[in-house]
């Protein structure tokens, strides 16, 4: 891929969603390709799912990220935000914006079934993360959602999310934890279904009443959530929506990489680019170097030194080669190993902004 095409995904995109193994760089590079952005003149934010808080410490600005995106101090023509899923937070937005009235959010709020889901459970934090991310998408301080994902392979089942949902509402189990509230009934009519005493002896009765409860209490939202869950995602499949795979140029992140572009086929998503990380930079050739002031010792192993990278960049660009070469091919750019990136913490925008450019300049 030219440096053109990656400054036109940035350009040209609304969401650009980075997935791939653990500790490839995904958030490093999201975040890299969202200073670049920014550099386009583009306002971008960019959001990580993972709560490690990497993103924060990628940015050099502590551990100040929240679920309300704060700006970066970065001087460029456009603008860099950051931000942090908090899905707790996210789920009680939602709860307060369809609600019929302020008093059912706050029973919903304080029951124990929806306190343990939602802060805690994996489908919950999905579906909270495609969530966060329509709204980031409808934020008119916006023009691009950069979104950085967790170090799993479950990390891109947020695309799914609003489906399995609106399943959730419309499955006849939840139609019989809500009936008794349609019919005017209480919690404990519900209570007397063989099916439902059938759950309560697995779970126990009093997580079960709280789960009643919670299901009565949601009653009159479920089709507020259902038309948001489509919206959702069809964001999640909007043409100007790009997957962006990263992997570090080993075999088993390779392989990890294919996993992930398999995930994405499913769904009709062909991948946008992989960013091929850390990989090792192309060093100049010896003629250009000033050989006269080298002792010839040290020209030797200076010399031995430079053959053994250039294998070892030949070696990177193979195992590259097995990724392209698989079915459907994936425009790869290349982002080097910075040490600078190691060395010095105080530096980490400005190290982020050039590695941003040298990946849109690369060929
Ligand atoms: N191009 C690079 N050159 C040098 N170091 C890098 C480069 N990219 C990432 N790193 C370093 O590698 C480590 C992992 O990077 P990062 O946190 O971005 O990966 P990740 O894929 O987001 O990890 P996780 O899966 O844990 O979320 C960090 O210490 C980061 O500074
Ligand atoms: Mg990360």
């Amino acid at each position: 891929m030219s440096g053109i095409q990656v400054n036109q995904l940035l350009t040209d995109n609304r969401v650009i969603i980075f997935a791939g193994s653990g500790g490839v760089g995904k958030t490093t590079t999201a975040a890299a390709l969202a200073a670049h952005g920014a550099q386009l003149g583009k306002r971008v934010v960019v959001i990580t799912i993972d709560p490690a808080k990497r993103l924060a410490d990628a940015l050099g600005v502590g551990g100040t990220l929240s679920n309300e995106p704060s700006r970066i101090d970065l001087s460029a023509p456009g603008e860099l935000w950051a931000t942090m899923l908090d899905t707790r937070t996210t789920f009680d937005a939602l709860i307060h914006r369809y609600s019929p009235t302020p008093e059912q959010a706050t029973r919903i709020i304080a029951n124990r079934f929806y306190q343990n889901i939602s802060g805690a459970l994996s489908g919950t934090q999905e579906y909270m993360a495609a969530e966060k991310l329509y709204d980031l998408y409808n934020d008119s301080r916006f023009d691009l959602v950069v979104v950085d994902t967790p170090p799993t392979r479950q990390a891109l089942n947020f695309l799914s999310a609003p489906a399995r949902l609106t399943r959730f509402i419309e499955h006849p189990l939840y139609r019989i934890l809500i009936a008794p509230a349609n019919a005017g009934m209480k919690v404990i009519s519900t209570l007397t279904q063989p099916v439902v005493r059938l759950i309560s002896k697995v779970i126990g009765a009093q997580a079960l009443e709280d789960t009643v409860e919670f299901f009565q209490a949601f009653q009159g939202l479920d089709s507020g959530f259902g038309e948001r869950a489509a919206a959702v995602e069809k964001v999640l499949h909007d043409t100007l929506t790009q997957y962006v795979l990263v992997s570090t140029p080993q075999p088993d992140a390779i392989g990890e990489a294919q996993f992930f572009a398999d995930t994405l086929r499913k769904q009709n998503i062909q991948p946008a680019l992989l960013v091929l990380n850390r990989v090792q930079p192309r060093f100049t050739n010896n003629e250009l170097v000033d050989t006269q002031s080298i002792a010839a010792k040290d020209l030797a192993l200076l010399q031995e030194n430079l053959a053994h990278f250039h294998r070892l960049a030949d070696a990177q660009d193979e195992a590259a080669q097995i990724f392209i070469g698989s079915e459907t091919q994936i425009p790869v750019v290349r982002a080097p190993f910075s040490a600078a990136l190691l060395d010095d913490p105080e530096k980490t925008l400005e190290t982020l902004c050039s590695l941003g450019a040298l990946m849109a300049r690369a060929d």
